[in-house]
């Protein structure tokens, strides 16, 4: 008798552990991610990747490599898979509505995070992320500042993120609206770089090719400025004294960039939002309501006060 009580125990034991015990009560979150394009989006993918391992989340992640249709794909997949939450990065602004009605018809909650779309506020529950257009303005502003006393024309060549990204048409904008308020700044030429080194440095030969006197180089990402670099001292220019260079992000390079006189000035766009995803995620899934739009504080740095501040950059 008690020969068989034991073989049943071990039996129950061995059954438990096969079937893994209690079930997985853990949130199951589904993250479409860009790609890893840049500095910024890679500290990005770890910051959320590590707060979900220590919020105890479920993370099913998914690397796009900056195309949409494998970012609707990888959606479409989680919904089959019946997340409790779906969060993504949007390569681009528009062609949304159709996935987002799916997941909204699925009731499966969906926010977003760095980047915004152009689709009815109802399809998705949350947006954290920075404001591009004031990034744009604070990097227009440098430029000012900079020229205001200049007496000739100040050319500006300007490299573009990803076509149809928020973050490309949103620092455009802003940056725009305030040169605009000094007629002597001029955008001589404007094309994407795609937010990569390689094209930055690509596009950033083609723009000194077709300039004589470049006076400023406005990157909508540090990558690309980093790329620009190569390209102007290639062409045997001197990257931050002819040529005046502002960015945007504040990656670890860019400061590198900074201390060796480079790079003038960088404008913060934070990507550590793992933390803020992963509390929003938690809420709504108590049933709790987030905010609509949740705004990440950020600074700028110069090329004046970038030694001060790299040995506290986290990325
Ligand atoms: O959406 C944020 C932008 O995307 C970052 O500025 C850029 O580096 C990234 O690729």
């Amino acid at each position: 008798m008690n020969s068989l009580r034991t073989t049943l125990a071990v039996l129950c034991v061995l059954l438990a552990s096969c079937s893994g015990g209690e079930p997985d009560q853990r949130i199951v979150l589904g993250f479409s991610q860009i790609g890893a394009e840049s500095e910024w989006r890679t500290a990005n993918s770890e910051s959320i990747k590590s707060a979900a391992k220590t919020m105890d989340i479920d993370l099913r992640f998914s690397d796009a490599q900056q195309k949409q249709e494998n970012q609707i794909k990888a959606l479409r997949s989680f919904i089959a898979q019946k997340v409790d939450v779906i969060a993504f990065s949007p390569v681009v602004e528009t062609g949304w509505d159709s996935v987002l009605s799916e997941a909204k018809a699925a009731k499966i909650p969906v926010i977003l995070t760095d980047r915004a779309v152009t689709a009815d506020p109802s399809l998705y529950i949350g947006f954290i992320g920075s404001d591009f257009v004031e990034e744009g303005r604070k990097a227009g502003r440098i430029v000012n500042d900079k020229f205001k006393d200049a007496t000739g024309t100040v050319n500006i060549v300007e490299l573009q993120g990803t076509v149809g990204a928020a973050p490309a048409n949103d620092r455009k904008k802003g940056f725009e609206e305030i040169i605009a308020t000094n007629p002597r700044l001029k955008i001589v030429r404007s094309q994407s770089g795609d937010f990569t080194r390689a094209k930055g440095k690509e596009v950033m030969e083609a723009f000194l090719k077709s300039h004589d006197k470049i006076d400023v180089l406005y990157a909508h990402n540090d990558d690309m400025a980093i790329g620009a670099i190569q390209a102007i001292e290639e062409a045997g220019l001197r990257p931050g004294k002819d040529i005046f260079i502002v960015s945007i992000d504040a990656v670890k390079g860019a400061f590198q960039a900074m201390i060796a006189g480079k790079l003038n000035a960088t404008i913060e766009c934070n990507p550590l939002l793992g933390p803020q995803l992963m509390t929003s995620a938690t809420e709504v899934v108590a049933g709790r309501p987030i905010p609509k739009r949740i705004v990440v504080d950020e600074q700028v740095f110069t090329m004046e006060t970038a030694k001060q501040h790299i040995q506290s950059r986290k990325y």
